[in-house]
């Protein structure tokens, strides 16, 4: 088993944000906050802002140290606020290695256990079918689509919900 961790974003971790972000098969399966071309001074304004965010828990997925994606969790407001969404990517070179899987479990037990988040949610663009098996592999269940709920490059897709309860306090799942 592969040393994955996540960690705290770091300010030299901007380097291999703009090295493995800047890639359109990955900007492709990302809301159009994620830019493209991806360069060093949209890294470094990720990291400034997410890092003082409040209720915003990102993470450098982190192998030997060195960051090849970002996990994390967004906790919501008002009458949503013990739901967080999670979100995530990795780098090209990196895929199919289980890595995602991983970062994406110590990332809903940090969510769970370290801020008592009640149930967490991800949305997953339907033919990104990586995606959607990283969150079934963890067990998410499967909510609902959004019919035609996003543009993206100039397309409406339709996108999957998946979320799963903290069983500390749905132990009925
Ligand atoms: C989606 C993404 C995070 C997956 O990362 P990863 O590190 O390759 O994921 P893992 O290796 O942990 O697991 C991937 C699983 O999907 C499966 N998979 C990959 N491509 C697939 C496809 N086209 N159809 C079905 N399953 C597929 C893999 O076989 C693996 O499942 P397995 O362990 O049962 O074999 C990565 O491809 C990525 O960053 N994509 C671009 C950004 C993105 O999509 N982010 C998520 C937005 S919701």
């Amino acid at each position: 088993m592969s040393n994955i961790t996540i960690r705290k974003l770091r300010i030299d971790d901007a380097d291999n944000l703009v090295k493995y972000g800047d890639n359109l098969k990955i900007w492709n399966n990302m809301r159009d906050y994620f830019p493209n071309p991806y360069k060093l001074e949209d890294a470094i304004g990720f990291i400034e802002k997410v890092s003082t965010e409040q209720n915003n828990y990102p993470f450098a997925i982190s192998k030997e140290d060195q960051l090849i994606g970002i996990a994390g969790y967004y906790i919501q407001g008002d009458i949503y606020k013990h739901s967080a969404e999670i979100g995530y990517w990795v780098g090209e070179p990196f895929w199919g290695k289980g890595y995602t899987t991983q970062a994406v479990k110590a990332t809903i037990d940090h969510a769970f256990n370290q801020n008592d988040v009640k149930r967490l949610y991800a949305s997953v663009f339907e033919f990104n079918k990586a995606s959607g098996r990283v969150l079934e592999k963890l067990g998410f269940n499967f909510e609902g689509k959004g019919i035609k709920s996003v543009f993206k490059s100039g397309e409406y897709l339709d996108e999957l919900r998946y979320s799963m309860l903290n069983p500390k306090y749905f132990p009925e799942g």
